[in-house]
């Protein structure tokens, strides 16, 4: 079977999160759409503020108090927002898990790694504590945890920040989900062992058919191990496509800014990284054409007026999707990853 024709594992469809805050309602992300396939990765990026994190944690029902959201996500046929947290709790961190981008607060500071890790597996599996402790070990092991059987018996604060996002890695993939939401998951580790998990992650999608949202700055790690990738502004997905036609020919100006901004492979590293210009528009005050418009050298009075919607490929134009008036054509840009 062809990855296109798997069964679609999440299927989030208009999703909308506004958190109410004493100076007025913030708008965190507006109507994202996104169906990821079984063995499919997904990456997700846009600036610090485009609303990753919230769209994420709205699917996993783990927004602050002061969130309001709708529209609908399903884990297969299961729908997941608004569910009771005793229900969700049957999915959740079994079928569907999700590494946080802050490990540091997201670990039980009075557990040990080991009985955080075997917790799962013993209540959502049914596994005796001695298989379950041999399956934290072996999890540990493939996460790149240095001398693990002595980390099984430490605590968090014992920990440095990497081995704690490993610890945190080694949680999410304990009950082997059918989806991993990776928010951020190897940006606090050196560049070897951010390759190693990388690869453990393709791995588990690859042969186990697991499904991923992987959230990153990092556009070389999208082109390393994603399908297809999910640009985010503003709140909204504002292009979608294969990371192959996205990256090698950006249609949106903000895909093609951020492109521009990244390292390239062959820069000496020195002098500072071109920054895109301007700000993200303010999210309690969002613009009421393309919220890029501000930021944009194509931007017209159309732009300014009307908000461009995310329009799907035509027949034979590939699996694109883009929310611009005026799209990039051709071979934009091309770069080495
Ligand atoms: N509890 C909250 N109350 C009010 N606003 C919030 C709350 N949580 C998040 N936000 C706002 O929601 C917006 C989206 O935040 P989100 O965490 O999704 O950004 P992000 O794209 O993940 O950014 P980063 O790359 O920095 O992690 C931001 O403007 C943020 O300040
Ligand atoms: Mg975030």
């Amino acid at each position: 079977m062809s990855q296109s024709e798997a069964p679609i594992a999440l299927d989030i469809d208009q999703l909308s999160v506004v958190f109410d805050t004493p100076d007025g309602s913030l708008s965190a992300v507006n109507d994202f759409s996104l169906a990821i396939r079984r063995g499919e990765c997904v990456g997700v990026v846009g600036e610090s503020g485009a609303g990753k994190s919230q769209s994420f944690l709205a699917v996993m029902g783990l927004l602050a108090a002061n969130a309001r959201v709708s529209g609908q996500a399903r884990l297969g046929t299961e729908p997941l927002i608004d569910r009771d947290v005793a229900e969700l709790n049957r999915f959740r961190g079994v079928k569907l898990s999700m590494i946080f981008q802050d490990p540091m607060t997201s670990l039980t500071p009075h557990m040990t790694v080991g009985e955080q890790i075997a917790e799962s597996i013993i209540h959502h599996l049914g596994s005796s504590a001695e298989a379950a402790r041999a399956r934290a070990l072996a999890l540990l092991e493939q996460v790149q945890v240095t001398d693990a059987p002595r980390r099984l018996d430490q605590y968090p604060h014992e920990l440095s920040g990497g081995m704690r996002q490993r610890v945190m890695i080694a949680i999410a993939l304990a009950c082997d989900p059918e989806v991993l939401i990776a928010d951020e998951p190897t940006t606090a580790l050196d560049v070897t062992i951010q390759a190693q998990i990388l690869s453990l992650l393709a791995t588990l999608k690859r042969e186990r058919g697991m499904a991923m949202a992987l959230i990153t700055h990092d556009l070389g790690v999208v082109a390393g191990i994603a399908d297809r990738v999910a640009v985010m502004y503003a709140g909204r997905v504002v292009e979608l496509g294969t990371v192959h036609e996205v990256l090698k020919a950006p249609k949106h100006p903000y895909t093609a800014a951020l492109l521009a901004s990244m390292p390239r492979i062959d820069d000496s590293g020195t002098g500072p990284l071109p920054a895109i210009g301007g700000q993200p528009p303010n999210p309690r005050r969002l613009p009421a054409g393309c919220a890029f418009g501000p930021r944009c050298a194509k931007a017209d009075a159309l732009c300014r007026t009307d908000r461009p919607p995310l329009v799907g490929p035509g027949p034979g134009e590939g699996t694109r999707s883009v929310a611009c008036h005026h799209p990039l054509q051709g071979t934009h840009h091309s770069r080495e990853m």
